[in-house]
């Protein structure tokens, strides 16, 4: 069977109007207008499986939303292709549409002005849901988004996690089997992230669904996702299971060591880099090749109480690639 998602060298040009300063720059970009090339999604290739639930990280501007937009087919791809559930997204067929579902954190599907109800009844028509239908669904997504006092009251008035909760059971009302969430926790507070979690498992486990997830939030990934996909500047970085993230891109363990007293600090250092300094306690980022070796050296060489042996921290490592830092 072929995959739910299958992507290869997709890419997105944007050209922005480039503006020279000062009124004879703006005269001049009247007759001969320049563009500058933005390049927010380049030679992206990946598949994905029905039933999977996939984290799609990157830093700011790295191309994620570009990406699902191509997927829902609201931005057409300057090249390479795109399939999704078999069809081309961007011919926005109906039967397409009616099988996925694009939910972003900062943009809202509902109408401002009214009720989320009269919102959720116009899906209904556009969807083509059946009366029976409509009803059970709605009735058991309001339960479990516990939004029955929420749907009645124009949304303006709701607060961040009321909409967010609406924004989904809008988005969920025609059950589709590809949902794409853009920062679907953004804003929410701690136990509203909680639930928003679940929910999205359950709905995965329970449908089949196929989901794929931006998110900033490490939690949510290492709660949801395990496998992610992470992108740099529009390109592939790493795709994988996320166990193996530290693994790759974190070549250091840290190596915790209790000593009976102070001991020379010169000496230890020989050993390996020392990142916290505490006295009779350090902590070394030792090489993974040299984790045994270092510590039976340690053992050996100085009056050693305690020593543990830890990964880097995950989120630390994704920091590190958001930001960049990272080492070869
Ligand atoms: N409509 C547009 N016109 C011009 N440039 C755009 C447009 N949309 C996005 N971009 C640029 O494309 C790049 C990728 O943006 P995108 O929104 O996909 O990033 P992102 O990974 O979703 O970032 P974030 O984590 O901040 O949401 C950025 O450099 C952005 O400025
Ligand atoms: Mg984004």
């Amino acid at each position: 069977m072929s995959s739910t998602i299958e992507v290869k060298n997709l890419a997105k040009v944007f050209r922005v109007p480039e503006k020279s300063p000062g009124l004879r720059g703006a005269l001049s970009s009247l007759f001969f207008r320049k563009f500058r090339e933005i390049w927010a999604v380049k030679e992206l290739s990946f598949s994905i499986q029905k039933g999977e639930l996939v984290g799609f990280l990157g830093a700011n501007g790295a191309g994620k939303t570009t990406t699902l937009k191509m997927l829902s087919g609201l931005l057409h791809p300057t090249s390479g292709q795109v399939q999704v559930l078999g069809f081309t997204p961007h011919q926005r067929r109906i039967q397409f549409l009616k099988q996925i579902s694009l939910v972003m954190g900062q943009r809202s599907q509902l109408w401002w002005e009214i009720p989320a109800q009269e919102t959720l009844k116009l899906n209904k028509e556009i969807f083509e849901l059946g009366d029976s239908e409509y009803q059970e669904t709605l009735s058991e997504l309001v339960e479990v988004l516990e939004l029955q006092e929420c749907l009645d009251i124009p949304v303006k008035r709701l607060s961040l996690g009321q909409r967010m909760k609406a924004e989904l059971c809008a988005a969920l009302l025609h059950r589709p089997s590809l949902l794409l969430l853009d920062e679907p926790t953004l804003g929410l507070d701690v136990v509203m992230q909680k639930k928003m979690r679940q929910f999205i498992r359950e709905y995965n486990q329970r449908y089949r669904a196929t989901i794929l997830l931006t998110s900033h939030n490490m939690d949510d990934v290492v709660a949801l996702c395990d496998r992610v996909i992470i992108i740099e500047r529009g390109q592939m970085l790493y795709d994988g299971e996320l166990n193996r993230v530290v693994e790759r891109y974190a070549p250091h363990k840290l190596m915790t060591v209790d000593f009976q007293s102070v001991v020379d600090t010169e000496r230890v250092a020989a050993l390996g880099k020392i990142v916290s300094n505490g006295g009779s306690r350090m902590v070394l980022e030792i090489p993974r090749k040299e984790v045994s070796s270092v510590a039976s050296r340690l053992l050996s060489q100085f009056p050693v109480v305690d020593l543990t042996i830890t990964e880097t921290p995950l989120d630390d490592v994704v920091r590190r690639i958001f930001t960049r830092t990272l080492e070869k």
